[in-house]
């Protein structure tokens, strides 16, 4: 059979599936999806560990208050009975599921999407290899006791292969020790069998553990059939639920916050490379349509999906941040402490210069002001973490890939004109100015939490803050002429 004759919302009519990371970015908006455009879904599983003081119980019910269901929940809000708790951490032995909790797995799932990841640049390898690789093995293990598995569909990144130029469809190869790999010992011994230089390779170890996730999928898959979608960056939604949908401060989006907010004055990135970002909803139809792809497919391989801008409609990194600030100063957020206007270069000493001055040095006089008038402010502290930050994501805004999404292009080639319709992933479709405005739109209402109705007000502080800016920077010169005279001329009595 053919997948291009298959409705893929048929296909999942009773379907019974079980969803990692619904709690993240990705997850949450591939439940709403499901659930709504898939209304004869059988039921959905989400795994959620307890977090910060909350039980799973509590998270599931904060997820589910998420405005991220609202459409949904004005569509159908009987649907929200078709989602179960399962209990469970990636990091934990057999992902700390009870056995009453596995045994329904077991005999109901027959489609898994693996979202969840520990994403953090600046783990150790130690844990990214424990939650990322070893978390994936533990639920393969389980994907390969259900009775009627179907795809384990894997969320890995396009940076997964980001030490070469070139991203394939292709699970990457790994040099280790002794010319192969055994994922089956203890993490201190296969760690043991991995040299350093190869894992250097590798800009941060996240990357890295997902590149071996990968292989590791590729070789104790068994009987399981494994698909791989790698996303580039992925940022806020095209149109599915809402244009703009964002609710973290992953990748660019914190420098985005940070630049509109006038924190952030100097970013390392070079203008001229593509800067390969996806909208998070692409990302998720892409999901639904791979599963559905897979349990029809023709071979027993990992198919690999790489979904990204690049090629087909590329946005330079300098649209990205030019677009960006013109619409923070356009939609400004009241909480902004100078006037956006934020600048990038590819050389590490003149962010450095700029970052002394309009980083540290401000952030000093803001702090100062702040601590006279018994006022609280963290300028500091910020700039701190943003300059740890910026040094883990320098290496992605430095450089381009040439990326193959050959599998991706296919793909929505074979889907029915309806199909197609409900799960749009075409990135050639996207007009970038159209969706930047909804990005920063979305930032303001769901990250700052911001409505539009204190737009005028925004407007008026952000004039405010554009002619202190002007004021202030008129000045210096005038001030530094001043003090330069009045030091030659003191110099001259002297003499
Ligand atoms: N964001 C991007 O730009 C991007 C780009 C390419 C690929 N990806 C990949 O896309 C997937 C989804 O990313 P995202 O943006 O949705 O990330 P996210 O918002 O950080 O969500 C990560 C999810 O993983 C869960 N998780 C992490 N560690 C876990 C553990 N030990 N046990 C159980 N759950 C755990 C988190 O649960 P808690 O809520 O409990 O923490 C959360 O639900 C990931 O595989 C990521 O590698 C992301």
């Amino acid at each position: 059979m053919s997948a291009q004759k298959l409705s893929v919302v048929g296909f999942y009519e009773d379907k019974k599936i079980f969803i990692t990371g619904g709690t993240g970015g990705i997850g949450k908006l591939l439940l709403e999806k499901l659930l709504r455009c898939c209304p004869k879904i059988g039921c959905i599983y989400l795994l959620v560990r307890p977090k910060k003081g909350k039980t799973s119980a509590q998270r599931l019910s904060d997820l589910l208050d998420s405005p991220v269901f609202d459409k949904l929940r004005c569509y159908d809000s009987e649907v929200f009975s078709k989602i179960g708790l399962i209990e469970g951490d990636l990091s934990l032995p057999s992902l700390g599921i009870s056995d009453e909790d596995k045994e329904k797995l077991i005999r109901n799932i027959s489609i898994v999407f693996h979202c969840a990841a520990s994403v953090r640049f600046d783990m150790t390898l130690e844990e990214a290899v424990e939650s990322n690789v070893f978390g994936t093995r533990r639920l393969l293990q389980l994907c390969q006791e259900m009775i009627e598995i179907e795809v384990l569909l894997h969320v890995s990144t396009l940076y997964s292969t980001c030490h070469k130029v070139t991203v394939d469809e292709c699970i990457p190869v790994i040099p280790t020790i002794n010319g192969s790999m055994d994922f089956n010992q203890n993490k201190d011994d296969f760690l043991k069998t991995i040299p350093l230089e190869v894992a250097k390779k590798w800009p941060n170890t996240y990357t890295f553990s997902k590149a071996l996730t990968e292989v590791m999928l590729d070789n104790l898959k068994g009987r399981v059939p494994v698909s791989i979608v790698r996303p580039s960056i992925i940022l806020s939604t095209w149109k599915d639920p809402i244009p703009g949908w964002v609710d973290n401060f992953h990748g660019p989006t914190l420098t985005v916050v940070n630049g509109a907010l006038g924190i952030i004055r100097s970013v390392v990135a070079d203008g001229k490379k593509i800067g390969d970002v996806i909208p998070s909803d692409m990302v998720v139809n892409l999901l639904i349509c791979v599963a559905h792809k897979t349990k029809y497919q023709d071979t027993e391989e990992i198919r690999v999906y790489n979904i990204c801008s690049g090629r087909q409609n590329p946005l330079t990194v300098k649209f990205f941040l030019k677009e960006s600030q013109i619409l923070s100063t356009m939609y400004p957020s009241k909480a902004a402490i100078r006037y956006p206007n934020w600048r990038f270069t590819p050389s590490e000493l003149t962010h450095k210069l700029r970052s002394a001055v309009h980083h540290h040095l401000v952030a000093y006089i803001f702090d100062l002001v702040a601590f006279c008038t018994f006022k609280k402010s963290r300028l500091s502290r910020i700039h701190r973490s943003v300059s740890r930050i910026a040094k883990t994501t320098k290496f992605f805004s430095l450089r381009e890939w040439i990326v193959c999404d050959r599998n991706v292009e296919i793909l929505n080639e074979e889907l029915s004109d309806k199909d197609r319709e409900v799960f749009e992933f075409d990135v050639k479709k996207i007009n970038w100015k159209a969706w930047l405005k909804d990005y920063i739109l979305g930032i303001r209402k769901h990250l700052l939490k911001e409505d539009l109705d204190n737009l005028d007000e925004a407007i008026a502080r952000m004039k405010k803050l554009y002619w202190v800016e002007n004021i202030v920077q008129s000045s210096i010169p005038i001030v530094a002429f001043f003090i330069i005279y009045f030091m030659i001329k003191r110099s001259r009595r002297r003499h």
